[in-house]
């Protein structure tokens, strides 16, 4: 999958350097093009936002640098293209799986100040996401978000004992806790059901712990 960051904070995204993400890009399995609106901008001083007709506070990006950035990287629409922005659909895990099987090329807009100027989103998106009902000072954090969460699906970025099954929300349920090494931890041992290597009876446990958890922190997940 190649997906194209286009931002005006270009330095943000050196998070996606490390861990999982960064060995993915490394290995070629994942590819993660972040741009600099700011290079396609024609003002001679490459503002890139001014301030916005009708009045109100703050600053809106003009159409230009975003439009003249979006055909540079996907001169033919061929990627999904994404605005991240607190109007857009909640991104949830039906969301990113269907997009990671749907695509193999998105570029992600990023917005700051007061948002873009409606003319380049209606001329060059696709989608408008949003990661969570309350407002970032830009899309940064939420680009970066979206792509890991998206990663997660790419086949090959997570080894093959970890999966996408299992986790939380993927079964309409919280996960289970999990536990490792010492057996004992400031006097708290792991539950016995998980050292005694009996299957099935894990599994229950799994479920109910999963259930338990569910109820108490998101109940609303059950009555769905
Ligand atoms: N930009 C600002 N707030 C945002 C949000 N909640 N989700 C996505 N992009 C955003």
């Amino acid at each position: 999958m190649r997906i194209d960051i286009l931002t005006l904070f270009p330095e943000m995204f050196s998070a996606l350097n490390s861990s999982i993400i960064g060995k993915a890009v490394e290995k070629g399995i994942l590819e993660i093009n972040v741009v600099d609106i700011r290079e396609y901008s024609t003002d001679p001083h490459k503002k890139c936002d001014d301030y916005p007709f009708g009045g109100g506070v703050g600053m809106v990006m003009t159409p230009q640098p975003v439009y003249d950035c979006i055909q540079a990287v996907d001169p033919d629409h061929k990627a999904k293209r994404i605005y991240m922005s607190p109007k857009g659909k909640i991104l949830k895990t039906a969301l990113v799986s269907e997009m990671a099987k749907n695509n193999d090329r998105l570029v992600i807009l990023c917005g700051h100040y007061e948002g873009v100027d409606q003319r380049a989103l209606d001329l060059c998106i696709d989608e408008e996401i949003s990661i969570g009902d309350y407002v970032l000072t830009g899309g940064e954090l939420a680009a970066m978000v979206l792509t890991d969460a998206l990663a997660r699906y790419v086949p090959e970025v997570l080894h093959s004992a970890e999966s996408t099954d299992e986790e939380s929300f993927s079964q309409g349920l919280l996960e289970y806790p999990q536990y490792t090494r010492p057996r004992e931890f400031k006097g708290i041992s792991v539950p016995d059901v998980l050292l005694k290597g009996n299957h099935a009876d894990i599994v229950d446990w799994r479920n109910e712990e999963a259930i338990k958890i569910t109820v108490k922190n998101r109940p609303d997940m059950l009555e769905d």
